[in-house]
């Protein structure tokens, strides 16, 4: 066997004996929650389509449209030849959603905190972020080469102990946090992140991937967030004053050496916020029946469409998601390293689309399990 092979042979039966192979399995979502696995129709509590827009018809009709006026592929770069009109739609759909003077839109969520992260801060600088920020603005925080200390999650006094200690010699300061935690579903503390930042001389920047449309968040330095999740398109953005967009849309390396976004799923996006603002519901929906779910199994109150079953153990994570699988559940099991050691879990997520008697039987079914294995 070539060597490189062998090497990764011996890697994958480590990671096989610690629970923590992972692999991609085919799956077709249709009917909004739904999902043909093996042959096999499963209701979906794995997917971020929060307002069910992904299958929308007047989202779906925007991106045939579109495909079939413009074509596939943006064929370069956006400061290249990429910058369909269609981006100026968007960014100001969403500078206007989000209550800022401009957005930049980037090609994906990654590439957004890759890109806007890097460009804003360098070596000089000091990044505090919060223990449990998502793995991209993690990225863009090793990236820039900005000094990174981490709090621990949403403890505000930690945040500002490592103020008063790294603060003095760096010459700008970036904290990150999220306004909804993807694995967790709690929120952050943002009115006191924010005066927080303001006492010293620091920006604050969120990543509302998974509260877009959901929850209310103040407004903050630097909002960065995704198309992927309540939109049910592709894509990433970042808002703020237009100064920060003029900056980043002329500095982020991963939108100047990138290429553009097909315009169908520009176009898609555009549609999608329009029904987003013109149906508040849907997001309300979504965040009741996570409340429904999260007090059937008697647990802390939903604060989004993420309610995590945490049950530590990476094994009983798997044969639990496969139970639920069983009975016509899909419930992926999260593991390290995407959460904490010993802190497996169930990430449930709720659509508008989920029927209130589907929830409510996966919660008892759950229930029941997990009374029997104590
Ligand atoms: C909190 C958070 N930020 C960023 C991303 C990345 O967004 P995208 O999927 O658009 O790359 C995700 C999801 O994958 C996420 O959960």
């Amino acid at each position: 066997m070539p060597e490189l092979d062998a090497v990764l042979q011996a890697r994958l039966i480590q990671l096989e004996r610690r629970q923590r192979h992972r692999q991609p399995i085919s799956g077709q979502r249709f009917d909004g929650v739904y999902v043909k696995r093996d042959g096999k129709s499963l209701v979906s509590f794995s997917c971020n389509d929060y307002l069910g827009l992904a299958q929308h018809p007047e989202v779906t009709a925007a991106a045939h449209d579109a495909l079939d006026r413009y074509g596939s592929g943006a064929g370069a770069s956006r400061l290249v030849t990429g910058n369909h009109p269609l981006y100026e739609r968007l960014e100001s759909e969403l500078a206007q959603l989000k209550g800022a003077e401009d957005a930049c839109v980037f090609g994906s969520g990654y590439l957004a905190n890759l890109g806007v992260i890097s460009a804003l801060v360098g070596p000089n600088d000091l990044i505090l972020a919060d223990k449990y920020i998502h793995a991209c603005m993690l990225d863009g925080a090793k990236l820039s080469q900005a000094t990174l200390k981490r709090f621990a999650h949403n403890n505000i006094e930690h945040c500002r102990r490592l103020l008063t200690k790294y603060r003095p010699t760096c010459e700008n300061c970036l904290i990150l946090t999220e306004t909804v935690f993807s694995m967790d579903g709690d929120r952050a503390q943002l009115d006191q992140l924010s005066e927080l930042a303001g006492d010293n001389d620091a920006w604050l920047m969120t990543d509302d991937a998974h509260g877009l449309a959901i929850v209310t968040s103040a407004p903050t330095d630097v909002m960065m967030g995704t198309l992927s999740k309540a939109a049910g398109s592709y894509g990433g953005y970042v808002a703020g004053t237009r100064q920060l967009v003029d900056f980043v849309k002329g500095t982020a390396r991963s939108l100047i050496y990138s290429t553009a976004l097909p315009p169908a799923t520009i176009a898609a996006s555009i549609a999608a916020i329009k029904v987003m603002q013109r149906e508040p519901q849907r997001g309300e929906r979504a965040l009741a029946l996570a409340k429904l779910f999260s007090s059937r199994l008697e647990l802390r109150s939903a604060e989004s469409a993420i309610v995590p079953v945490i049950v530590r153990d990476e094994k009983r994570a798997l044969d639990l998601s496969a139970m639920l699988e069983a009975n016509g559940y899909l419930v992926t099991a999260i593991r390290p390293p995407t959460v904490p050691e010993s802190t497996s879990r169930l990430r449930f997520t709720f659509s508008m689309l989920h029927d209130e008697t589907d929830v409510q039987s996966v919660a008892d079914l759950l229930k029941e399990h997990l009374a029997c294995e104590l």
